[in-house]
């Protein structure tokens, strides 16, 4: 007994003499616990908070907080593009080490996850050329999903519609169409048949806190045997097997290794782009880089846009002010509404007052409603940075919550924490430009989103095509969802009705 008391005494003398030595050293200000240990910041995760936690803690200790023993958050906007630079200076953190999904075993380095500039370059051109530098090309398949859904709805007439998982439903049957062609069926299942949307955002959940520990993630994420005993449970949440073994025939490796059959039905999605009119044989290098590609393309758009969206219908519902002018405006055109009208650069004048009603309540939508909900994870490089009167080593993880940003005062007005989409229609430029800047929906820099515009057609789509025949309004007067946010936005009992104007 003697013995350990004296083992506590000394551990508890050396902890107090590491404190006392670090807190001389270090002169960021932020809480004691940050300063000891990384777990910290998986209790700014695990409550599904961290936006308000982060704007708590610059509130009380200022434009530069110590959130880790080697991690530091930043408020002040001029270190946006300085941290998010354009060619690849800062580059990504472990924290995107837990996105890798295991492929054959190893863990697969993406687009996304990756920290290397020349990996990133490569993967990004493929997506880049076959996908997204023309997404008007993907307009009539859009637009026909959207249509889908108005389908079901109207199937649906009168029903309580749970709408923290119908955009799930539109998006991921969407996006499977622009990337494998064919058809995935949620929306004609009507119900997350194989459980891929659930396994999706629970997954989501636990990556965003594991990912503020990554040294855990070789034993767990990236452990093949780890994850192998975990999927023999048929519970497990895991989308990628999900997606392997898609509802459609053939699955969805079958569709890449069979492609060269003349009987392909994917339309002219990304998987027929990339592979043209080649053969791969399952064991090339290349065949390894298309899954990558299209995997990345699937899952990195189909849930980004379904939350975005999910945010969007919360906003309206949130303000009918907002919901009936821009309905009003929608249903005022006289011309067809087709998203390629919304990416085309010859705008005519008479388009554009129809364009930006949409825009602007998309983009005030998501300037409220934060995509990313921790900073996200840049290493500062040699040499260190200096911010304010701090140098901060090379090593240090960096980052400038999207939250924060997204309400300062200095850019977006006093009313920075309301609802407002006039403020994207009156600003001048000068004014937009810093909104812009401060806009972090989509990240920023090199490493941004490379889906950007394709979403905001999509999105555009969906506002504008469903309140053009539809009136949204809550399926009940007092209960309203509850919401978190562990990486992207969730919404629970979120339930709505669409009345046929
Ligand atoms: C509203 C929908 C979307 C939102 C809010 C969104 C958000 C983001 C954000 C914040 C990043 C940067 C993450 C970081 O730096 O940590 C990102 C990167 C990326 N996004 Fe999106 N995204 C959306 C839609 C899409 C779509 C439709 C695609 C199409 C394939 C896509 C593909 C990508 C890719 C490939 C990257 C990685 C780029 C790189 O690391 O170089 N995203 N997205």
């Amino acid at each position: 007994m003697l013995r350990i008391l004296l083992f506590l005494v000394v551990v508890f003398g050396a902890s107090c003499c590491f404190v006392i030595r670090t807190r001389q050293k270090d002169t960021i200000p932020g809480p004691l616990l940050a300063r000891i240990t990384t777990y910290y910041r998986v209790w700014l995760l695990i409550a599904g908070d961290a936006p308000s936690k982060y704007a708590s803690l610059h509130k009380r200790f200022g434009p530069v907080v110590r959130t880790g023993p080697n991690h530091v958050s930043i408020s002040d906007s001029k270190y946006i593009p300085i941290a998010y630079d354009a060619k690849h200076v800062f580059r990504k953190g472990r924290f995107y080490d837990v996105f890798r999904p295991l492929y054959r075993g190893k863990p697969m380095d993406t687009v996304f996850t990756t920290s290397d500039p020349a990996l990133n370059k490569s993967l990004k051109r493929s997506l880049v050329t076959h996908m997204l530098s023309r997404p008007q090309l993907y307009a009539k398949e859009v637009d026909e999903s959207v249509d889908m859904f108005i389908q079901q709805m109207q199937a649906m007439e009168g029903e309580s519609i749970d709408i923290s998982s119908w955009p799930f439903y539109w998006a991921f049957d969407m996006t499977y169409t622009l990337v494998f062609g064919g058809s995935f069926g949620f929306m004609a299942n009507r119900c997350d048949f194989n459980g891929m949307v659930h396994s999706f955002k629970t997954i989501l959940r636990s990556t965003a806190v594991l990912g503020q520990v990554p040294q855990w993630c070789p034993t767990t994420l990236a452990n093949d045997r780890f994850m192998t005993w975990c999927r023999s449970f048929s519970s497990f949440p895991d989308p990628t097997i999900k997606l392997l073994n898609a509802g459609s025939s053939p699955n969805t490796l079958r569709r890449v290794s069979e492609h060269t059959l003349n009987a392909h039905d994917c339309g002219q999605s990304l998987l027929c782009r990339v592979l043209a009119n080649r053969t791969l044989n399952e064991d090339s290098p290349e065949y390894l880089e298309v899954v990558n590609v299209l995997f990345e393309g699937y899952l990195a758009a189909a849930g980004e846009v379904a939350v975005s969206l999910t945010s969007i219908i919360y906003s309206l519902l949130g303000d009918p002010r907002v919901m009936q002018t821009l309905a009003q405006s929608i249903r005022s055109k006289d011309m067809k509404v087709t998203p390629y009208l919304f990416v085309h650069a010859q705008l005519r004048s008479a388009e554009l007052s129809n364009v930006l009603p949409s825009t602007a309540v998309i983009k005030e939508s998501l300037r409220m409603h934060t995509s990313n909900s921790p900073p996200m994870e840049r290493v500062v490089p040699h040499g260190g940075l200096a911010v304010n009167e701090h140098l901060l080593p090379e090593g240090t993880v960096v980052g400038i919550p999207q939250y924060v940003a997204h309400r300062d005062q200095n850019v977006y007005g006093l009313d920075a924490d309301d609802f407002r989409p006039e403020r994207w229609l009156e600003a001048d430029e000068s004014a937009l430009r810093a909104m812009e800047q401060n806009f972090m929906t989509f990240g920023k820099g090199c490493r941004g989103c490379v889906g950007r515009e394709l979403a905001m057609m999509e999105m555009r789509a969906f506002v504008m095509k469903v309140l053009d025949v539809y009136d949204i309004e809550w399926a009940s007067e007092t209960v309203r969802p509850r919401v978190a946010n562990y990486w992207m936005m969730e919404y629970f009992d979120f339930y709505v009705r669409f009345k046929p104007r």
